[in-house]
């Protein structure tokens, strides 16, 4: 499959040298890119913030901000970081190469540069742009529809927010590899998201429900991961969404999965899942402060539900927190 190629492609080439930028804008306006010249590093930088840009190519030495120092705050922010950035220096040492590839460059070209050489790294970076844009489109769909399911309940107002948040900071404390963080900041959003299957009558019923309503709610986990299942980027996010509602003594759902053999990323969601339940307003009862919600989930441990460490480990975590953002 190949990307459509459009000719609005924005590029924005920086270089203080003003035949440089004259040639590369000419060059590439004749492919029908649109084109946004800057001068120096931070008219580039500027430029990001107030344009639609594709794909940056930025000379390393510049006045203001070297190609080096826009790259990484490029790259730093999230708005941004998936922008193509080629560095076209006229350097050849190796460290310049490494500097460039601790900044987040995607590519990068010598001077003087080669005309067909640019145009294919130009051509194949929009190409994986254009791929790439397609994936976040798909991902922000999704988080999306798990937030407007989140928002038919009042009582759950910024819940996913949090449990991101609590949760991305639970597995820092514990030491877990980026791809677990990223994963858990997807699954706090989209955890929920098979609730979409379950009629509102029964999903926003205040008061106990009939066994017949239990087994609808309870195949949200499935029917969340099915969802969730053709977004590639998302399969570990996956295990997360199927287990959060399985307990340590095998008596949750969907498997019915005990101790260790419910994945970690999806203990953690739990733990604090849990607690921002306990720690929110519900129909009926008022919330519970840290001290109560936490003896509460040590009375559930004793019962065999939660996992004690994880729940020891994020208690950490709470407290270490100034009161005023515990929520
Ligand atoms: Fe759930």
């Amino acid at each position: 499959m190949t990307a459509p190629e459009s000719p609005q492609k924005s590029i924005l080439v920086a270089d203080d040298d003003a035949a440089v930028r004259e040639l590369l804008t000419l060059l590439l306006e004749d492919r029908g890119y649109s084109v946004l010249p800057c001068e120096n590093g931070a008219e580039a930088l500027q430029r990001f913030e107030t344009e639609q840009i594709d794909l940056a190519l930025l000379d390393v030495m510049m006045p203001n901000l070297t190609g080096f120092e826009v790259c990484e705050s490029v790259k730093s922010d999230p708005a941004t970081r998936l922008v193509p950035v080629v560095l076209i220096t006229g350097l050849s040492q190796a460290e310049d190469r490494i500097r460039g590839i601790e900044c987040g460059a995607d590519d990068f070209l010598s001077k003087p540069v080669n005309k067909e050489e640019l145009l294919a790294r130009v051509k194949s970076l929009l190409r994986l742009k254009h791929f790439t844009d397609e994936l976040e489109h798909a991902e922000s769909v999704l988080c999306s529809l798990a937030l407007s399911i989140e928002a038919k309940d009042p009582y759950t107002e910024g819940h996913c927010e949090r449990l991101s948040k609590y949760s991305v900071a639970l597995a820092g404390r514990l030491g877990l590899p980026e791809e677990d963080r990223v994963a858990l900041r997807r699954g706090g959003i989209v955890h929920d998201i098979g609730k979409v299957a379950v009629p509102e009558h029964i999903l926003l019923k205040p008061g106990p429900l009939t066994a017949e309503e239990r087994g609808v709610i309870e195949q949200h986990p499935a029917v969340g991961e099915r969802v969730c299942s053709p977004l590639k980027s998302f399969r570990h996010v996956l295990p997360i969404i199927r287990h959060h509602h399985e307990r340590q003594d095998g008596s949750g759902y969907p498997d019915g999965l005990q101790g260790r053999s419910i994945p970690l990323t999806a203990r953690i969601l739990q733990t604090v899942d849990v607690y921002d339940a306990l720690t929110t307003d519900r129909p009926y009862r008022k919330a519970l402060r840290t001290d109560g919600a936490f003896e509460v989930m040590r009375n559930e441990i004793r019962r065999g539900w939660w996992d004690r460490e994880l729940v020891d480990e994020f208690e950490a975590v709470v407290r270490e927190m100034p009161q005023e953002v515990r929520k």
